[in-house]
């Protein structure tokens, strides 16, 4: 007789580990199958997030910015550095490490909570009256009375170009290069392309990304940002359309630019960052009737339902943002759903960041989006020029801005290029989520000096009454 769950969970990534604990701590029997495998061939929990995404782009990211800043930033402190050198093993076995403990972390909790973890690939069978039959790796089967579907994203690949992760890279070679190319091309200036470019650049390499669309980063402080990348030296190019990818010793680009001239670039590797694609592979979903749309997401409603019943979806295989905190709120949603509870994830408030130098971050509409809606808005802005911390720092590109109604003053997006955009934006999601007004954020008190005062004087600015300025 299999083993039968209140919930079996697919997936084991920000999503479906947020899910189990959840459904865990509602007491409800629960299992999670996963079927990441580490360099050592075992489990490693966590998913793209933990493994190949989130977490080691950040490492990564922390190293990569504390090398340029000892090269280049540390002198107007007056630290004088000599003999820099670049340890990239050292660097890479140290992201190696910040990933193996968040997947212990991940296992520590499923202990904690009584969650039982199954190693595998988790594939629909016979949908019976006690539950789904779920087999596991065709080795075992399980039973599960509600089952979410929690697999993830594997990344997009250019037609007809494979990624080697030698010499065309993925997210997964992007993070793991034994030696800095000379040459780094990057197709996508989405967010992968921006925070793998910035790394790259940081430790030596010369970084081209080729970007389809004409403009830039779809959001209010764009324009600013490509000027600080273009500062730093990120080469990025617009408008193009690839026509071929040829490997060699090197790679070579072939491509039609913006003005219709026909150009190449020449690259030592070539990440490939166009977005990602649902992973619905090895699930059965055609064998047991699970709906998915044109796109190949898991079809579902707004409350993450398929539509079998008992079989939810979550994170970066349903519709949405792929972000891992919107995979975690669909996956805390669902359990308290088969609780009988009514939870409610507001899309309008998930925050985004890019955790490149500097930091951008936003949340809610852009004034573009707010206009379109025709609704009548007031703007207010504040440089971190004028933010003592931000002096203090050295640290003073970008601004802070707030949009909010014209009648009510009611906060409908901030947007944030700067030092720890990605810390200062909670404070507006807070506020949004509340249904806080731009006063409101005037009103409260911030610690002096700091960078969350640009908060402060940009929901001033939108009365006209920033003190800073
Ligand atoms: P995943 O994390 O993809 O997890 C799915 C899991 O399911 C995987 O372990 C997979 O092996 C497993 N699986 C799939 N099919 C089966 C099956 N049939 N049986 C068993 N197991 C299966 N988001 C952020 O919010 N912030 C960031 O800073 C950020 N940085 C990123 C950086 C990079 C380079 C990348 C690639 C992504 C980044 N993301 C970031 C996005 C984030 O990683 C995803 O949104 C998030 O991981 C989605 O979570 P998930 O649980 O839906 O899926
Ligand atoms: P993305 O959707 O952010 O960007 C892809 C970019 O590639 C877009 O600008 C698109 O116009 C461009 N593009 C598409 N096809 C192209 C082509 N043929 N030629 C040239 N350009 C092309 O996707 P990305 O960067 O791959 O990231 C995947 C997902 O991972 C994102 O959805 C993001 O949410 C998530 N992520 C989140 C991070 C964060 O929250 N800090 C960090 C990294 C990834």
């Amino acid at each position: 007789m299999a083993k039968s769950f209140d919930v079996v969970v697919i997936g084991g990534g920000p999503g479906g580990y947020i899910a189990a604990i959840r459904a865990a701590q509602l007491g409800f029997a629960t299992a999670c199958i996963d079927e990441w495998k580490g360099a050592d061939g075992k489990p490693a929990l966590g998913g793209t997030c933990t493994n190949v995404g989130c977490i080691p782009s950040k490492a990564l990211l922390q190293s990569s910015e504390n090398y340029e800043a000892a090269g280049h930033h540390f002198a107007e402190h007056g630290i004088k550095v000599k003999g820099l050198d670049l340890d990239l093993a050292t660097m890479l076995k140290r992201k190696d490490k910040v990933v193996k403990a968040s997947n212990d972390g991940v296992a520590y909790l499923f202990k904690k909570n009584g969650i039982e973890f199954f190693h595998g690939r988790g594939s629909f069978g016979n949908s019976t009256p006690q539950g789904y039959e779920i087999s596991i790796s065709e080795k075992e089967t399980i039973l599960g009375k509600n089952v979410v579907v929690a697999t993830g994203s594997n990344p997009r690949a250019l037609p007809g170009v494979e990624f080697d992760e030698k010499l065309v890279l993925s997210n997964t070679g992007a993070l793991s290069i034994p030696d800095v190319p000379k040459r780094l091309g990057i197709v996508g200036a989405g967010i992968i392309g921006l925070e793998m470019g910035s790394v790259w650049r940081r430790l030596g390499a010369e970084v081209t990304i080729l970007e389809a669309l004409p403009g830039f980063l779809g959001m209010a402080v764009a324009k600013e940002a490509a000027k600080v990348f273009a500062r730093q030296g990120l080469r990025i190019e617009l408008g193009v359309k690839i026509a071929s990818v040829e490997k060699k010793k090197t790679v070579k680009v072939q491509y039609t630019a913006s003005d219709s001239s026909s150009k190449a670039l020449e690259c030592d590797r070539l990440i490939i960052s166009i977005g990602r694609v649902p992973n619905t592979e090895g699930l059965n979903a055609a064998g047991v009737g699970l709906k998915l749309d044109q796109r190949g997401f898991v079809e579902v409603d707004e409350d993450c339902r398929t539509n079998l019943p008992g079989v939810w979806a979550i994170g970066d295989v349903v519709r949405g943002p792929m972000l891992a905190h919107k995979a975690e709120e669909e996956g805390v949603a669902v359990a308290e759903r088969m609780a009988g509870q009514k939870p409610h994830v507001d899309f309008n408030t998930v925050p985004s960041v890019i955790y490149t130098t500097p930091e951008i971050a936003w949340v809610g509409q852009t004034e573009q989006q707010v206009k379109t809606a025709g609704v009548e808005y007031r703007t207010g802005s504040f440089p971190f020029a004028a933010n003592a911390r931000a002096r203090a720092l050295g640290d003073t590109t970008g601004l802070v801005k707030f949009i909010s109604r014209k009648d009510t003053d009611e906060i409908l997006g901030v947007h944030i290029i700067g030092p720890f955009a990605g810390e200062l934006i909670a404070e507006a999601v807070v506020a949004m989520e509340f249904r806080g007004s731009a006063e409101d954020i005037g009103m409260i008190c911030h610690a002096h000096p700091s960078l969350s005062e640009a908060m402060k004087d940009a929901a001033l600015a939108v009365d006209k009454r920033a003190l800073n300025i």
